[in-house]
Parts: structure tokens; sequence; C-alpha cells
């Protein structure tokens, strides 16, 4: 069945989408948002043009998510091993929420989203972070969708830094091995407080997890797409969704 849409931002009433269940909706959606690159190249222009156009389908994403209803949406922003690119990249992609928070944060706060960002927030240039910090207080109150945006974010990492802190707990004698259970581990990571992804979508056809959220994504259900990032629409997470809806999840168990 087919059904349409109104489009938030715009009021127009053109777009068809599949329809979809109200009732089952993934609470948490993560995004590893690839082909920038690509895509740039596709059209003859050097990478920076395909970040510049990936920031855009950030927000046409963002919008789409909070319209359906998603509660929270992390978004692979970069990963402690994209520092190994070209300098000039890097520094352009350090400069990217900045840029974007000065252009969008105000319709953000409008839309009551929460700004947050999970990373290592330790070698981000400060003008990075202090964007970050800025756009996380002044969103903090704010109840709407979560826009979680993992920077310099490492699932190896997190995990062996969420593992030392344990350790000097124990060294300490505030924490005794036999303490350490999957929710302790859980609200040591630095999604403490989140949910879990119930949907993973990775764009490019690059079908890898690329350290992402390896703890979290343990039971998510994981859609690939060969769209490249600056291409991904409201349709493509719809069509998402859709096929989270007809997935079984059994966590293991029986239906
Ligand atoms: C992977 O594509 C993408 C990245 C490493 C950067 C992702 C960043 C954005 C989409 C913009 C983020 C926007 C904000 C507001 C923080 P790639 O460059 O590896 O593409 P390729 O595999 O085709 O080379």
């Amino acid at each position: 069945m087919i059904k349409r849409v109104r489009s938030w931002w715009n009021g127009e009433q053109k777009q068809q989408t599949p329809a979809i269940s109200k009732d089952n909706i993934p609470q948490h959606v993560a995004v590893i948002m690839d082909g920038n690159g690509r895509w740039a190249k596709r059209i003859g222009m050097p990478r920076i043009v395909g970040h510049q156009n990936g920031m855009k389908a950030v927000k046409r994403t963002a919008i789409a998510a909070d319209e359906l209803g998603i509660k929270y949406l992390t978004l692979f922003a970069f990963s402690t091993e994209n520092w190994s690119r070209p300098k000039d990249e890097v520094d352009f992609l350090m400069r990217l929420p900045q840029e974007f928070l000065a252009i969008e944060l105000d319709e953000l706060i409008e839309k009551n989203v929460q700004v947050r960002m999970m990373g290592n927030k330790e070698h981000l240039p400060s003008h990075t972070v202090d964007a970050l910090t800025e756009a996380t207080r002044r969103t903090e109150n704010n109840t709407g969708l979560v826009l979680n945006f993992a920077l310099n974010y490492g699932s190896r990492l997190e995990i062996t830094e969420c593992m030392q802190a344990l350790g000097r707990e124990i060294e300490e004698g505030k924490l005794k091995p036999g303490d350490i259970t999957p929710e302790l581990i859980e609200n040591s990571l630095l999604s403490s407080g989140m949910p879990d992804p119930d949907l993973l979508i990775r764009t490019s056809g690059e079908l890898r997890l690329s350290n992402f959220m390896l703890w979290q994504l343990a039971y998510s259900e994981l859609w690939f797409t060969d769209i490249y990032w600056p291409e991904f629409k409201k349709e493509h997470l719809y069509e998402a969704v859709v096929e989270y809806q007809r997935r079984s999840r059994r966590y293991g168990g029986l239906k």
C-alpha cells in the first residue's frame, strides 16, 4: 500500500512512501553514513563536496526520523580510524559540526531536538567540541528526537576505556570482578542512557560494521543500501523502516 505523507519542513504533500505501521517504529536508529567520497567522484568533484552534501542528508534524515517518531538517531560522523585521512579532509570534517549547528541549531531547538555527542573529545579541535557542547547545553531540556553524533568514536576504544575504568574501580576496592555484569558494562559505555539501536543502516553498498557500536548492535536489525550517503532521502529511511517491520526479532529465543 502506498500513502501520502506530509513533508514537515516545507509543507508540501508530494512524497509517496510505503505504508509504515505506527505501532512498531524503531526507537533507536543508528547510521553509518558512507559513500560521500565516491558520490563526489561520480560527479567529478573533490571529496569534500561529498561531505558537504552529506551534511544536507543529515538534516533530511533527522527531520524524517523525527517525523516518523524515531526517538534516537545516532550518526557515525567521524571514526577513531578516520584520522589517517589527508589533513585537509580531516580539517574539513572537523568544521562540519560547527557549520551544521550554525545553520540548523535554531530550527533544531524549535523542533524540540536534543543534540548529543558520543566519542572521545580529547583529540578533537576545540572549535568542534565547543560547537557540540554549546548545542548539547542549549538542547538538553528538549524532549524530542535525540540527535546523537558519533564523533571520534570507535567501539574498541570505547570498550577498552570502559574496561580500564572498571579495572581502576576494582583496584580501589570499590568493585569486585563478580560485580561486572552486562548491565554495568552497558551503563559504563558512551551510549549509557540510550537504548541499543533497533536498526542499523549503512549506505554505499559496504557490508561491515567498521568498529561502530559493536556491543550495542548485538541484536540490532541490519539494513544495507547501495545508495551513497549524500543521496539518502526520507524514502530510503522509510524503506529501511518498512523492512525492519517485516523482520521477526527473536533475541536468540523462539517466536
Ligand atoms: C564516510 O564516507 C563518511 C565520513 C567519514 C564522514 C561522514 C560525515 C558526514 C556525512 C557529514 C557529517 C555532518 C555533520 C553535521 C557532523 P567516505 O568519505 O568514506 O566515502 P567513500 O567511502 O566513498 O570514500
